[in-house]
């Protein structure tokens, strides 16, 4: 079994209010999406990192390095359509078997001891697995408004990272088969809608996900520290 590295990056990260898309945006001296490419690079697990932008993309030759990513102009309207377009275009130098890392580019606090526990922990599971944090604080549902109608029990409730970990065959299938593409977030949602149950694991705050500009300065912190 072979461990690939697969990150979409083809949005335009319309919540971050910056000019240019979010993964270009500069954190800690680098453009966002070079800390994730430099993580999986960093590791001795991955056989190759595929990106997948979009066609019209006019940045990413400048953030990729010489040797060991390779960059797939195939971008499309959804992340999923994104992941799917870019499975396809591996196809040929990759088995069912192999394995593919899912990783957003907006998580540029991964590191290689990130990934290799995700593979250790995740191991022979046929469902893959996942990236996590179990909840920590008090979880309230809204009614009308912003009250708090009820109090969701934390238990058993974990907030989804990435990267998330699938063989190439089972990934293809759930993306391809995904009963309601709009309600898919995350990958591991396609494949839950299989049936299966992917492997929950344990994650870090640090592999927070930049979505507002607030979140630069968090992810900075910790980019500080590694
Ligand atoms: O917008 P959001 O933060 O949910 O995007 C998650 C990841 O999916 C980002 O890395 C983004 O670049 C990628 N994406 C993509 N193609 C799209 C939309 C998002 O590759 N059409």
């Amino acid at each position: 079994v072979r461990y690939f590295a697969l990150i979409p990056a083809a949005g335009v990260g319309a919540r971050m209010e910056a000019g240019s898309p979010k993964q270009y945006l500069p954190i800690a001296g680098k453009p966002m999406l070079r800390h994730a490419l430099d993580a999986f690079l960093a590791s001795p697990l991955i056989a190759h990192t595929y990106v997948v932008v979009s066609a019209d993309d006019g940045v990413i030759d400048t953030v990729v390095p010489e040797q060991g990513v390779t960059v797939l102009r195939c971008g499309g309207a959804t992340r999923m359509e994104s992941i799917l377009n870019g499975l396809h275009a591996m196809h040929g130098s990759i088995a069912a078997h192999d394995q593919v890392l899912v990783h957003d580019a907006a998580r540029p606090g991964l590191t290689p001891a990130l990934i290799e526990k995700l593979i250790t922990e995740v191991g022979e599971h046929a469902a893959g697995g996942l990236l996590a944090l179990p909840v920590v604080d008090t979880v309230k549902r809204a009614g009308q408004g912003a009250l708090s109608a009820q109090t969701v029990p934390r238990d058993g409730l974990w907030l989804a990272q990435t990267p998330q970990m699938f063989s190439y065959g089972l990934l293809h299938k759930a993306l391809s088969e995904a009963p309601d593409p709009q309600a898919i977030t995350d990958d591991a949602s396609a494949v839950e809608a299989l049936g299966l149950a992917p492997r929950l694991v344990e994650g870090h705050p640090r592999n927070l996900k930049v979505t507002l500009p607030r979140d630069i300065h968090t992810a900075e912190l910790y980019l500080a520290h590694p």
